[in-house]
């Protein structure tokens, strides 16, 4: 099926670039515009997004790995201080 229109980007050309991208790299934090540079190339209208979003997130690739997971802006500064290991 025919994600993204602009482009000629299917489904199973999001699926197969986010296993690629996990399987060469555990860590990376996958996002369009990363699928889309892997392909070479780049979004136009955008009118894809909501239905490329969703294809990604069918896939258990694009899964934030679970020791990135709670790295919210000022979340760790948060817990040091509640356990009393945080600088001052
Ligand atoms: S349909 Fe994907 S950028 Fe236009």
């Amino acid at each position: 099926m025919i994600v993204c229109q602009c482009q000629s980007i299917s489904d199973k050309d999001i699926h197969a670039t986010i296993d690629w991208m996990r399987a060469s790299d555990a860590q990376a934090i996958i996002t369009p515009g990363k699928i889309y540079h892997a392909l070479g190339k780049a979004a136009d209208c955008g009118g894809c997004m909501p239905l490329f979003l969703a294809t990604m997130r069918s896939n258990t690739n694009t899964e934030v790995p679970v020791h990135l997971r709670g790295l919210k802006l000022g979340s760790g500064r948060d817990q040091r201080k509640e356990s009393g290991n945080g600088r001052r």
